[in-house]
């Protein structure tokens, strides 16, 4: 492997600087998406032949993946966006140092049981948007005939000597991760898996895509009923990781909040197309072409109530950039958040910085101030990171935000994008 985590240090006390006023005008070229490269590089697990990924986006939680599936015997090597990987795992016990540091991590369950027989694999931890079970990726090993039991802080999971088997899944609640697990781990059980209540997202899409590439039977991604007809081997393929959506979709925010023109590049317009139009809603003006979009705003943007949704509707992930922009609203709007049941962790920082918002359990309101103000800020999550990003471009003075490892987990390249577009942006100690 030519990559070390040490770049992305949790106890680093870095900050970033960012002093406010500047319009950001240019283009952006959008990263591929952390939500797909995780699962997709966890597929390495039942892609045993000259599997390779591009557009891998170069963040702390990419590093981390492959760190975790290199400690499982599965090498690789990454240059420039592409990830070569080689090898089968060689032990089904994944590392806890490993595991407690990032939740996706609980991805590799259902394909280290698909090609090793068993896994044991520590229970990932709680975080700060929420408590965040693991009911649902339990349920789907058990419906594909893998029996699991919990001890000492491990999932230990075996399947029987007739292998797995397709099974219906109805999920209860629509899960992202859970859904995902479950297409991993069908995909080579022998006979037919049908999921229903599927999450719709495209990153869910990508996966089947890039699976399908690989001989596999799946249909009805995008739709909430997937069926995978199992297969016996997957084959050889390479793919392109799918856009960032919410990369996208932070800077979209990022053109709108300080008045100014982005275009934004290399992107699936579709993908956002229920936040793009809130975005309209708010007085921004959208052009949409077929891998671009152009932002510009003119005026204080017009409040507008939101809430959040499973894909389709409004991504959780663009909630606390969205709220930024509401700060400085003509106005007072609603914001519902209604995936997690905590995360409106940003909400104390953006009030440091001059906002009027109150909470009440999973609603927000914002009532739009003329200005924001710098301050000293804290980000308690990856999303709330780039909230108080936006805050500090358009905040009277220099903002300092601390705690930006968080945003180095799924922002790659950040600071540099947004001085090429004309921010006052550093990092530094
Ligand atoms: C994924 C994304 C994350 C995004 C979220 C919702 C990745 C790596 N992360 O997270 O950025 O915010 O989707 O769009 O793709 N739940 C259960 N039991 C489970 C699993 C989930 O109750 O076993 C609940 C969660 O607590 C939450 C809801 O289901 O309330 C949705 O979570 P889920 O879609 O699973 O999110 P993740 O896959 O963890």
């Amino acid at each position: 492997m030519i990559f070390n985590m040490d770049n992305f240090d949790q106890n680093s006390n870095e900050k970033i600087f960012i002093t406010g006023g500047n319009k950001l005008y240019g283009d952006v070229n959008i990263s591929g998406a952390k939500n797909a490269a995780l699962p997709l590089m966890a597929l390495s697990l039942i892609i045993n032949e000259d599997f390779r990924l591009s557009n891998v986006p170069d963040l702390a939680d990419t590093r981390l993946m492959l760190k975790l599936l290199d400690d499982l015997g599965i090498k690789s090597n990454w240059d420039n966006g592409q990830v070569n990987f080689n090898g089968v795992a060689q032990k089904d016990e994944a590392s806890y140092e490993l595991v407690r540091q990032m939740r996706a991590s609980i991805l590799i369950l259902g394909p280290l049981l698909a090609s090793q027989g068993s896994a044991k694999v520590p229970l990932p931890g709680g975080c700060a948007i929420g408590s965040r079970p693991i009911d649902l990726h339990v349920m789907v090993m058990e419906a594909l005939g893998a029996n699991i039991k919990f001890d000492s802080g491990f999932i230990i999971g075996s399947v029987p000597s007739e292998g797995l088997r397709g099974g219906k899944i109805n999920f209860p609640k629509i899960s992202v991760g859970a859904t995902e697990s479950a297409i991993m781990t069908a995909v080579l059980a022998k006979g037919q898996t049908i999921i229903s209540n599927a999450a719709q997202e495209p990153e869910i899409v990508d996966i089947v895509t890039c699976l399908n590439k690989a001989g596999a039977n799946i249909v009805g991604e995008g739709s909430n009923t997937i069926i995978i007809n199992g297969v016996k081997k997957l084959k050889k393929l390479q793919h392109d990781v799918v856009a960032d959506r919410i990369e996208a979709g932070s800077f979209a925010i990022a053109a709108s909040i300080t008045m100014g023109d982005i275009e934004i590049k290399n992107i699936i317009p579709k993908n956002l197309e229920k936040f793009l139009k809130t975005l309209e809603y708010t007085g921004s003006k959208v052009e949409i072409s077929k891998t671009a979009i152009k932002i510009c705003a003119s005026k204080r943007p017009i409040p507008y109530n939101i809430f959040t949704e499973e894909h389709p509707g409004f991504p959780t992930d663009l909630q606390a950039q969205y709220m930024t922009l509401m700060t400085i609203a003509d106005g007072k709007c609603k914001i519902s958040e209604n995936i997690f049941e905590n995360r409106f962790m940003h909400v104390p920082e953006l009030i440091r910085m001059g906002a009027r918002i109150s909470v009440n359990k999973q609603i927000a309101t914002v009532t739009g101030v003329n200005y924001l103000k710098a301050a000293k800020v804290m980000a308690s999550d990856l999303r709330a990171s780039m909230c108080l990003i936006l805050g500090g471009l358009v905040a009277l003075g220099t903002s300092e935000v601390d705690g930006i490892y968080h945003l180095d987990r799924g922002y790659e390249n950040l600071e540099n994008k947004l001085s090429d577009l004309g921010a006052n942006i550093r990092r530094s100690r």
